[in-house]
């Protein structure tokens, strides 16, 4: 534990450090990846060109620090991180390695400003918040072996189906190639995939979310094609899903993960908002909801760009003739001609408030921008924050 006066000390710099946190971070890991190249095959290289991935962690870390004497408080955020860390394959001898390129990064940026005293205090802190992680990590790699099927690490998967949904969506259904069970998961979980194309120098790992309900002896992804644009590069491992992977290769993938669950425990309505390939969880959730718990009211909304970019249309609209209780909404973005549709352009409060109703349960899934247009109305019509449950593909963002 710290005594009072380093906790004084961390508290006092972290607003010191927030001004210069883009700062300390891009400088940590240049250093980290030259000092440590092989962390490249961990670390996704295009949310570091966007700064993504620093900014995430910098906001980590200072609400760590800040909350350093009442660490249990952010518990659940810490175990949501851990998730991925899991995923990822992070292990206990990484922390002292980023830990160290830290305090090195805040004493090259501070300079003078960064005393003995305050790295000292930094250093303890960082320790003790080392510590927290590396222990849920633990845990987490103990659950992940135990569960029925389970493994530790990557397992190896064939390609048992490719299946193309959508111009920009393709999905893939994986088998173990040992032939064994395969752990169960949870509506709204995502499994991780390690792949090393040809021309690659580093391995890249990628979380997907599973997009059918867990009742099969396979697990299904539905990628979308990242395709460049301006001075976006094109995603490397979606484009090598689309283009080099077939049926019959192998995907080396580690054990479905993440705390974007669908809450089976409430009989409140539920709406599912998605846009675009945020609709993988969402579809998860909502077969799961249709064979578990087929009397609770569903919503499911879906935005896309036009049918042309619209995955799993016939399959949606099969459940909602079935199924009494769902009902399904499109909304096309700029429709083209013959895309049929029940509105245009964007979702907005108006029209969410004459087809979801206010006691629901409300998860979304999509692009930053739709995620914040959705929080924003759900914040403007006044729905408790506990009913708000939503997803980032990449880094977590601000809302
Ligand atoms: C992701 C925090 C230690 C590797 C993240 C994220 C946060 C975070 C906030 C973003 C989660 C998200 O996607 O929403 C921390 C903190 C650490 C720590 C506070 C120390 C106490 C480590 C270590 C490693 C590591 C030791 C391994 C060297 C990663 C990787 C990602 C990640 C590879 C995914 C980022 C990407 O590839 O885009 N971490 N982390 N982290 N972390 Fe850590």
């Amino acid at each position: 534990m710290l005594d009072s006066k380093m906790i004084e000390i961390i508290k006092s710099t972290v607003p010191v450090l927030e001004v210069h946190g883009q700062t300390i971070t891009k400088t940590f890991y240049q250093t980290m990846f030259k000092n440590h190249p092989e962390l490249l095959n961990i670390f996704n290289h295009a949310n570091q060109r966007q700064g993504k991935q620093p900014a995430a962690l910098a906001n980590a870390v200072y609400a760590a620090a800040v909350h350093i004497d009442r660490l249990e408080e952010i518990l659940p955020v810490v175990k949501g991180i851990a998730q991925k860390h899991r995923a990822l394959g992070i292990q206990p001898e990484h922390y002292p390695i980023v830990g160290e390129n830290l305090l090195a990064a805040i004493k090259t940026v501070l300079g003078d400003a960064a005393t003995d005293e305050i790295i000292e205090a930094w250093r303890q802190a960082y320790g003790i918040i080392a510590d927290v992680f590396i222990s849920i990590e633990a845990q987490m790699y103990n659950e992940a072996t135990e569960q029925k099927g389970g493994w530790r690490g990557f397992r190896r998967f064939i390609v048992d189906r490719k299946v193309k949904e959508s111009d920009v969506i393709t999905s893939f259904y994986l088998k173990p190639e040992d032939g064994n069970e395969i752990a169960s998961y949870q509506p709204g979980q995502y499994i991780t995939v390690s792949v090393k194309p040809e021309n690659q120098e580093f391995t890249h790992l990628r979380h997907y979310s599973l997009s059918t309900a867990p009742v099969h002896p396979y697990y299904r992804i539905s990628v979308k094609r990242e395709d460049a644009i301006m001075d976006k590069p094109a995603g490397i491992v979606s484009n090598y899903l689309h283009t080099q992977v077939e049926e019959g290769d192998i995907l080396e993938i580690s054990a479905p993960a993440g705390d974007f669950t669908l809450d089976q425990s409430k009989d409140t309505p539920v709406v599912l908002l998605s846009g675009g390939v945020g609709l993988t969880p969402m579809v998860s959730m909502l077969e799961t909801i249709l064979q578990n718990d087929p009397e609770r009211e569903v919503v499911y909304i879906h935005a896309a760009r036009n049918g042309s970019q619209h995955a799993m249309n016939k399959h949606i609209k099969g459940l909602t003739k079935q199924h009494a209780k769902l009902r399904s909404y499109l909304i096309y973005e700029s429709p083209e001609i013959g895309d049929s549709c029940d509105k245009s352009g964007f979702i907005d409060l108006p029209w969410l408030k004459t087809v979801a109703d206010s006691q629901a349960d409300f998860y979304f899934c999509g692009p930053v921008p739709f995620m914040r247009a959705i929080n924003q109305a759900l914040q403007e019509w006044g729905i408790p924050e506990d009913r708000i449950h939503f997803e980032f593909f990449g880094p977590a963002d601000s809302l």
